[in-house]
């Protein structure tokens, strides 16, 4: 059956109280991971879960959009429904650009390697498209790959290795990850396995991505592996991603760091299951993420839709005086939505100043800032503020911490631990610290420094919220240069 969905494909949906203004959301009902990602034809292709007959997780389909910019999306019907092997879990997508899975006779076109989830039983199967994703073939052969002994068994990511003349897929299974190697998307053979005693396991491991980014502007490169682990309750972060840099061969990879190692890719509460896009041109490698978090993902307060994907993100590897760390900037063309710029230079603030930025309410920003050290101990933004609400992004000189705290951020009754401050660690370069927000009608994004720390945040204030403010508290601190800009809607 295919679901009628012309009810759904009107652009006046995306103005209802919390609907994010340039971020990606389903039109209607819930969505989580982002799957499937390929750039193709000149489209960024962006399937996700999706449950379309509610606004709760259900048996899940693999919802699809398109963008040319990555930031304005065009809504597609639904591309994969559950089948005979079960729902449609998380997957990837890639260009078969030498017909090695014989699916387009001698062309090229898009195969998608995803978790069929029948009940208990996780299996991997595909589907192609020779009309660059618009619908889906099932191949009849499907599962591709069965293993009776593993109960969790899903998310594959595949790409192509060039170095081994392969296809590699890599697969998340309860506490590690497994890596398979195969000629043509159909026979899949087990190359080994990896994490069982590296990193965190404060939650089941999901969504796996490998990938080779260079370090800087070196010529050296590096392979960073991204693992989600999901909600358990002992913890109060609830689902979040890791991420390890090593080596990678074809068929073993190689922690470069000791077992106890811990990286995370966002400190913030709300940026699960993202991986890369596949495909892209000049080796960018995009990731996005879900921006929510299993904890409390079903209960938050939107009504006609659930969840939104975090911005879109460009990855690099710098070096930092811990050693080699991810980087995230937002993609470039992100700065297309800007309306006009507001600029401020060799400012102090102090505990008392006058509230400079009451000339920029609003609820659609993106503002960037270089602050110098000085005898404040916190200092930073407020955002989203009313007499009764306000989310602050800062940060604590003392303890050398980068924050948010949304304990008064808005709605936050249906999660006891929705309400808090988290934080992460941070060093000053050269005395000075720079902020760059993305704050959206549900949501704020903070890149701290050159992208290594990263907080992605849910918040639900009231629309009338809108107030934005600078505060120093304990002393002074010297805003060497600050530019704010409202942001356009996405979805006109
Ligand atoms: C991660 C996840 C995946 C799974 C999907 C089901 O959020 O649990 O492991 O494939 O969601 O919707």
């Amino acid at each position: 059956m295919v679901l009628d969905q012309s009810n759904l494909l009107s652009s006046d949906k995306y103005i209802e109280n919390y609907r994010p203004q340039f971020h990606f959301t389903p039109e209607s009902n819930w969505m989580n991971d982002p799957n499937g990602m390929v750039y193709y034809e000149g489209e960024y292709h962006l399937f996700y879960q999706y449950h379309p007959y509610s606004t709760v997780w259900g048996p899940m389909h693999w919802g699809h959009a398109v963008s040319t910019d990555l930031i304005h999306w065009e809504h597609l019907p639904i591309a994969l429904y559950p089948d005979e092997n079960g729902a449609i879990f998380s997957g990837s997508a890639v260009v078969d650009w030498k017909d090695s899975s014989g699916f387009f006779n001698g062309g090229k076109g898009l195969v998608a390697i995803f978790t069929s989830a029948d009940g208990p039983v996780q299996t991997q199967s595909i589907a192609y498209s020779s009309d660059k994703g618009r619908t889906w073939n099932i191949y009849e052969g499907n599962p591709v790959l069965i293993e009776e002994s593993c109960p969790d068994f899903r998310d594959p990511k595949v790409f192509w290795h060039e170095e081994s003349n392969k296809w590699i897929m890599i697969l998340a299974v309860g506490d590690h990850v497994r890596i398979y190697f195969s000629e043509d998307l159909k026979s899949w053979d087990f190359a080994s396995a990896f994490g069982r005693e590296a990193g965190s396991h404060e939650g089941v491991w999901e969504c796996p991505d490998l990938f080779e980014l260079p370090i800087g502007e070196t010529n050296i490169k590096k392979w960073v592996m991204l693992v989600s682990i999901g909600n358990d309750d002992a913890h109060p972060e609830g689902s979040r991603t890791q991420y390890f840099i090593g080596e990678f061969d074809g068929k073993t990879f190689v922690n470069d760091n000791p077992d106890d190692t811990v990286l995370w890719v966002d400190y913030g509460r709300d940026n699960y299951a993202g991986v890369t896009w596949s495909d892209t041109l000049e080796e960018r490698r995009v990731f996005i993420g879900w921006m929510s978090n299993w904890k409390y993902a079903n209960i938050t307060p939107t009504k006609e839709w659930r969840s939104a994907m975090t911005l879109p993100r460009e990855l690099s590897l710098i070096s930092t005086w811990e050693g080699i760390r991810l980087a995230q900037t937002p993609v470039k063309e992100i700065e297309n939505i800007r309306k006009e710029k507001r600029e401020w230079k060799d400012l102090i603030i102090h505990t008392n100043s006058e509230n400079i930025l009451s000339i920029c309410t609003g609820k659609e920003i993106e503002i960037l800032a270089e602050f110098e050290l000085d005898s404040a101990t916190e200092f930073g933004f407020e955002v989203r503020t009313s007499n009764e609400e306000k989310t602050l992004i800062g940060y604590d000189a003392t303890k050398q911490e980068l924050f948010i705290d949304r304990e008064h951020s808005g709605e936050s009754s249906f999660h006891p631990l929705f309400a808090c401050r988290h934080t992460a660690r941070l060093q000053p370069e050269r005395n000075r610290i720079s902020l760059r927000l993305f704050v959206d009608w549900s949501s704020v994004e903070v890149f701290a420094n050159r992208g290594e720390t990263v907080m992605t945040d849910l918040i639900f204030p009231s629309g009338t919220s809108e107030g934005v403010a600078l505060f120093a508290i304990g002393g002074d601190v010297k805003l060497v240069s600050l530019e704010i800009y409202h942001l356009n809607t996405i979805w006109k």
